[in-house]
């Protein structure tokens, strides 16, 4: 719902849960006057410091100054000597320092050509439109509410309607003022193999930021940045939490200023960035997502699993999809019998997707092979692809393909054909990654390329499902054919091109986003994707880490994981089959290892435990997932996870090492509802005394044992007695 007080400018968004209420104060300060709990209407109890302090910069016609207002938008020049959410240079390079309100207006002008929101058609919209009367330049602040859920998506955009260019320097999605100075700093960090380890931060005076300039949203930040209570837990305790909606060069930045305010803002990164907008032309920056709660650390990733999983994401998974991947299986050293013969095993066992993996193609027996021809390799397929396909479609497998298709090396056809289409400055060494280069998807007749080859790969092998891989990040961050100072957002736009057409182009095939591991995950390739491969990390009890901690922000759905061999083979880990098993059947279940050198009895409990994934798949794939033990660093401690589908729940916790402290853990599960009652193991209990008293894990001696529970909620009135 948007109220409108007309007289003073203030403009309340509100649903059942939150209030964002801005107002427009001097005719160009777009002020925030509260975010936070709904309330019923805002009489502005909360008044505005007027005071003109020392230091404070205001012009003739100003009651109030920018360097202390609580601001939606501000720019470098205007005497806010905080972080600025825009700089915004005429054709003489001179600041553009403030824009005057115009009007606003309440249409859906979602921008289609980058990843956002859909199903929108019950939200309110709001644009605040503001113009800069010297150059003409006008700069809208875009609003969207969402009717059900705490949060508000946050963009930027301007256009140039005067006669001569203006550049932008930097352009965030999103400035959010808080004259509330709660706790610390959140953040999720990490590392190849390593993703998503929680962070928090005492908030500093001064500015402090994640952010990457690799040209990829990465493994070492999330494009996610929290404002939380200091005593945050769990289930309780306030957050701000924004993420972006965006795969390339982000910064997430929070600054307390001299007053102790604090100041949270979103968006693409500035750093070797400028872009020139020439008369006539717009810009628009990625969406930006804001949520308020009081709910701790659950309240955060629950909100944004339902976001994503309602708004976001439109997945072509909907049945249990069971992948025989063949990267862990025999990395390289692939050949048509052996895929022949693991694809029928994998049917054996319940698999219904047969993916081939790196080292398909020709002159690809290493990493230092080729990338970029993508012609099958005769020597591994001699009878081409198309066989292979068919083959395993008999036995009701779908066929999948791995594919790196950005990435280039020296050794290609392509690179002898065009070495204009490679990111790289011609008259500097090659910086090489993985060997290999990257193709500079700024241009069109790159995209245009890489959509026709991939889609003649797509007919010609009758491929179900694509498994994108992008194992380097982008330096130098410079396009041949381009000078200008923004490939990076460029060659995200055109990946974002490419797969979108494909998407529209092959209906039914999915794509699993990689980038060895979750080195590109983020709600942008959550668009364009249906799943992930969450870590290069196959070690389930280390994935688990990750995947509880991915589960702030993304939900299970998303998350691809694959049986492989014990001892693991990034971290030795020796794991039983059965655990293995049960905390890789959390999202997208999927094998990686020789089937065919199994015993039969592995086989059979591999079989069993993916008739048990199906029949629980929506517990284990739909679910929304509550952590009930803290967020974990490191691998190896507790983790209970409690998913949630319909009324139902399954809980999954694993021990981490063993102890010699043989004292049980009672875990409330908070999450169930008070007023019903489950059967639990053949007992009926309240969901009152499972969320208070809780279960009781019994100590274990060995480590990372697993259990699971069912919870499934019983007809009251079936039951006698009792109730
Ligand atoms: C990356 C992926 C792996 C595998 C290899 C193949 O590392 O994350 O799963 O596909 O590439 O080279």
């Amino acid at each position: 719902m948007l109220k409108i007080d007309h007289k003073e400018h203030i403009f309340h968004l509100s649903n059942q849960l939150i209030s964002y209420v801005i107002q427009v104060i001097d005719n160009h300060f777009i002020v925030n006057r509260y975010f936070g709990k709904q309330i019923p209407f805002f009489a502005g109890s909360n008044s505005l410091d007027s005071n003109h302090h020392a230091f404070s910069v205001y012009t003739d016609d100003d009651q109030f100054c920018s360097t202390n207002l609580p601001l939606e938008s501000s720019l470098m020049g205007s005497g806010d000597y905080r972080i600025t959410s825009g700089q915004i240079t005429d054709n003489q390079q001179k600041n553009i320092p403030y824009f005057k309100y115009q009007n606003f207006d309440t249409q859906n002008n979602i921008p289609e050509e980058l990843p956002h929101l859909t199903n929108l058609e019950n939200a309110t919209f709001l644009n605040i439109n503001m113009i800069d009367g010297l150059t003409k330049t006008e700069l809208i602040l875009h609003y969207v509410l969402l009717n059900n859920l705490p949060d508000i998506i946050r963009w930027t955009s301007i256009k140039n309607k005067g006669k001569s260019s203006i550049d932008i320097k930097r352009l965030a999605s999103l400035q959010l003022d808080l004259h509330d100075p709660i706790g610390k700093i959140m953040t999720f960090n990490g590392s190849h193999a390593n993703e998503f380890v929680p962070s928090f931060s005492k908030i500093m005076n001064g500015i402090q930021e994640v952010s990457s300039n690799s040209g990829a949203s990465g493994p070492q930040h999330q494009p996610f940045v929290a404002i939380v209570d200091n005593n945050i837990s769990l289930n309780n305790g306030r957050y701000y939490a924004a993420n972006l909606i965006w795969s390339g060069n982000f910064s997430a930045k929070v600054e307390k200023d001299q007053y102790q305010h604090l100041r949270l803002m979103i968006g693409l990164n500035d750093c070797d960035f400028n872009w020139q907008l020439n008369s006539n032309e717009g810009f628009t920056t990625p969406q930006a997502v804001i949520t308020y709660g009081k709910n701790g650390l659950n309240g955060i990733a629950i909100n944004f699993q339902k976001l994503y999983d309602k708004y976001l994401i439109s997945s072509r998974i909907q049945k249990p999809l069971i992948a025989i991947n063949t990267w862990e299986t025999s990395y390289f050293e692939l050949n048509e019998q052996e895929c022949k013969k693991l694809a029928k095993t994998a049917a054996s066992v319940g698999a219904n997707l047969f993916v081939i993996d790196d080292g398909w193609f020709e002159n690809r027996n290493s990493e230092h092979g080729q990338l970029g021809d993508w012609k099958v390799d005769p020597n591994k397929f001699p009878d081409g692809l198309l066989l292979i396909s068919n083959y395993v479609h008999r036995f009701g497998l779908k066929f999948g393909l791995w594919i790196e298709p950005e990435m280039i090396t020296e050794n290609s056809n392509l690179f002898r054909n065009h070495p204009d289409w490679v990111l790289m400055n011609p008259n500097r060494e090659k910086e090489r990654s993985r060997n290999q280069l990257v193709l500079d998807l700024s241009q069109k007749k790159v995209q245009n390329y890489l959509i026709k080859i991939i889609s003649n790969l797509i007919i010609d092998n009758q491929i179900d499902y694509l498994k994108w891989d992008f194992n380097r990040h982008l330096v130098p961050l410079e396009s041949q054919i381009n000078s200008y100072k923004d490939t990076s957002y460029l060659y995200i736009k055109g990946l974002y091109h490419i797969l979108s057409t494909l998407r529209k182009e092959f209906h039914n095939l999915i794509i699993e986003n990689c980038s060895s591991g979750g080195g590109r995950l983020d709600p942008g390739m959550l668009f364009y994707t249906d799943e992930t491969w969450i870590s290069d990390l196959t070690d389930s009890v280390a994935r688990l880490r990750i995947l509880s901690n991915q589960l702030s922000l993304y939900p299970l759905k998303i998350t691809s994981s694959h049986l492989s061999v014990s001892p693991n083979e990034q971290d030795g880990r020796i794991l039983p089959l059965r655990t293995r098993l049960e905390l890789t059947g959390l999202g997208n279940l999927g094998l990686e290892l020789n089937l065919n050198s199994l015993s039969k009895n592995e086989l059979r409990q591999i079989k069993e435990f993916i008739v048990k994934f199906k029949q629980q798949y929506l517990l284990r794939h739909n679910a929304y997932v509550y952590n009930l033990l803290p967020l974990r660093k490191r691998n190896g401690e507790a983790i209970a996870l409690l998913m949630k589908y319909d009324n139902d729940f399954l809980l999954i916790y694993s021990y981490g090492l063993g102890s010699a402290v043989h004292q049980p853990i009672y875990l409330p599960l908070y999450y169930l509802n008070s007023h019903e009652v489950y059967s639990v193991n053949n007992k009926v209990i309240s969901g009152a005394e499972l969320n208070e008293a809780g279960l009781t894990l019994p100590p274990t001696k060995r480590d990372f044992e697993v259990k699971t529970v069912l919870i499934k909620q019983v007809n009251k009135n079936e039951l006698t007695g009792r109730y």
